[in-house]
């Protein structure tokens, strides 16, 4: 081996690099072309022969990039941890160098790639974090300029370099399989439910009318606002505004914007950056990235905090956001579905919620009855999902007149949901005699307020302060438990020491 000057070396050091460097500037996620050119450039300019990048996969060190290794050898030259010289500097994460590659039984050559020429071989293993990515590795021959310490110095830094680059690289792969299989999730998620008119059960005047303006809106792209008490079907309409839009092949994707924390709702919404939190352990895409080219329903959007409202907006507005401790600009297409039991405009009356919020999302609203105020829908749904139950619980359950007359008349504060879980109850409990009316008590306690539906609906809402309605409503409740005061409250929802409280203030 010739020996270089110093000067000489420091300027073919730095020769190395630059081109390296350059090189993996302009790679554009086309990393195994690029290392390999890496590796030509390390060829060339330190007279190497045989330069190869192994990667470490489950103990398994195998080739990543190479140059003159054709594919066979590339299937054989395989090493595992500790194995070889390649293995051992995997493993003891230093370099390796055997001086003398004609007598050393650490020198396995398993490709069999050598030149008569080649003298030596360098090992150095490439470490991200502590931990080991792969193996660089060289053989250095006769006309090798540079003596072993220099080598492995060099390689050393360029191996760096390179273990930087096939991290970023499996990180940006790993995310992309993350969300490719995200979609396959959400999409077959979705497939597996039928989604369409036929689903939403309704032939009451109120409910043809829903159907009309999902039928006329959905084909666009325009911002819906779903609103109705819970348990109405929000969800179930979101869903079929969804599988009715051009966006029906793209994902749906869901937030429950009242089921988390202030700080999480944005890193949900947004994602976030690595490092951008205490447990953001990695960077994570938002609802709104998964959600682009489909669909994105917010449930309760009444929910939200002022500072996430004012986020939302500038998406709203703009299209765009930043992911939580991030600064790069994402920009996505995304059709937004909102829902919320709560009274919006009172909101925004009391500072609650923002005006401008509101009308964006406010475009087009589609209010959802509650059950009690759908006529015979209720007949239709109960047989509805009377069949579902009886064919998923494989058992026959008939429901008699005069209990059906008890689920007409009952309020079903719960609607439909509340329906759908006591009809399921119906079929576990019942038999094919009928369900009675005494099962119905237990089925539905507050029938034994009877008219419940009458009185609900007939309470005379005009020209009466909301004490007097709390003082009928209290005389009622009191009339109907025989003056018990504790059975009242109950029915009432409120405290026995409240209801004493109420008895006291109304003189009854
Ligand atoms: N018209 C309908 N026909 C058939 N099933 C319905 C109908 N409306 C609602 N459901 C069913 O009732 C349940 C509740 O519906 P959904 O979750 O859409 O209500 P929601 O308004 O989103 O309730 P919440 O406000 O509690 O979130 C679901 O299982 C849904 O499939
Ligand atoms: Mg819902």
């Amino acid at each position: 081996m010739k020996s270089e000057t110093n000067e000489n070396l420091c300027q073919l050091e730095l020769n190395v690099l630059y081109e390296i460097a350059e090189i993996m500037a302009a790679s554009r996620g086309e990393i195994v072309l690029s290392l390999e050119k890496c590796l030509s450039v390390l060829k060339k300019n330190l007279d190497l022969d045989n330069c190869v990048i192994y990667k470490l996969e489950e103990d398994i060190l195998q080739i990543f990039a190479s140059i003159n290794f054709n594919k066979h050898q590339k299937v054989i030259s395989e090493y595992r941890l500790g194995e070889g010289a390649t293995g051992l500097a995997a493993k003891s994460m230093e370099p390796v160098v055997i001086e003398n590659v004609h007598n050393d039984i650490l020198f396995l050559n398993k490709s069999g790639n050598r030149s008569s020429d080649t003298i030596s071989y360098i090992a150095v293993p490439m470490i991200v974090e502590n931990e080991v990515l792969g193996v660089l590795a060289a053989n250095l021959t006769k006309s090798t300029k540079i003596g072993f310490e220099d080598t492995v110095r060099i390689l050393s830094i360029v191996s760096s370099l390179f273990a930087q680059s096939i991290y970023s690289f499996l990180v940006v792969e790993n995310e992309k399989e993350r969300l490719t299989d995200l979609k396959k999730y959400y999409k077959m998620e979705w497939d597996s439910k039928v989604h369409n008119f036929g689903d939403i059960i309704g032939e009451s005047k109120k409910m043809k009318d829903v159907f009309k303006v999902i039928e006329r809106i959905a084909p666009s792209d325009v911002t819906v606002l779903v609103r109705g008490e819970t348990g109405t079907g929000k969800e179930l309409v979101a869903a079929a505004i969804h599988k009715r839009s051009k966006r029906a092949d793209e994902p749906f994707i869901k937030l429950n914007c009242a089921a988390i924390t202030d700080t999480l709702l944005e890193s949900e919404l947004f994602g976030h950056e690595k490092g951008a939190f205490t447990d953001a352990k990695e960077t994570r895409k938002g609802r709104f990235e998964l959600a682009d080219k489909g669909t994105l329903f917010l449930d309760e959007i009444g929910d939200i905090s002022a500072s996430a409202q004012v986020k939302l907006l500038r998406v709203l507005q703009e299209r765009e956001f930043e992911r939580v401790g991030g600064s790069k600009t994402i920009k996505v297409n995304v059709r937004l579905v909102a829902a919320t039991n709560r009274n919006l405009e009172k909101m925004v009356k009391d500072g609650d919620f923002r005006e401008d919020l509101y009308y964006r999302l406010n475009v087009i609203p589609i209010d959802l009855p509650p059950l009690r105020k759908r006529g015979d829908d209720i007949k239709l749904l109960v047989n509805f999902f009377l069949e579902r139950a009886m064919r998923n619980h494989k058992k026959a359950v008939s429901i008699t007149d005069e209990a059906m007359e008890k689920l007409m008349r009952y309020p079903w504060y719960g609607n439909v949901r509340e329906m759908e879980n006591t009809i399921e109850r119906i079929v576990l409990m019942g038999d094919e005699n009928g369900i009675s009316a005494t099962d119905m008590l237990l089925l539905l306690p507050a029938l034994k307020n009877e008219n419940l539906v009458d009185e609900y609906n007939a309470i005379p809402m005009e020209n009466k302060t909301l004490d007097e309605l709390e003082c009928e409503a209290v005389t009622k409740a009191l009339k109907q438990c025989d003056n018990n005061q504790s059975k009242a409250a109950k029915m009432l929802g409120i405290t026995v020491r409240q209801i004493g409280y109420k008895v006291k203030k109304y003189g009854l």
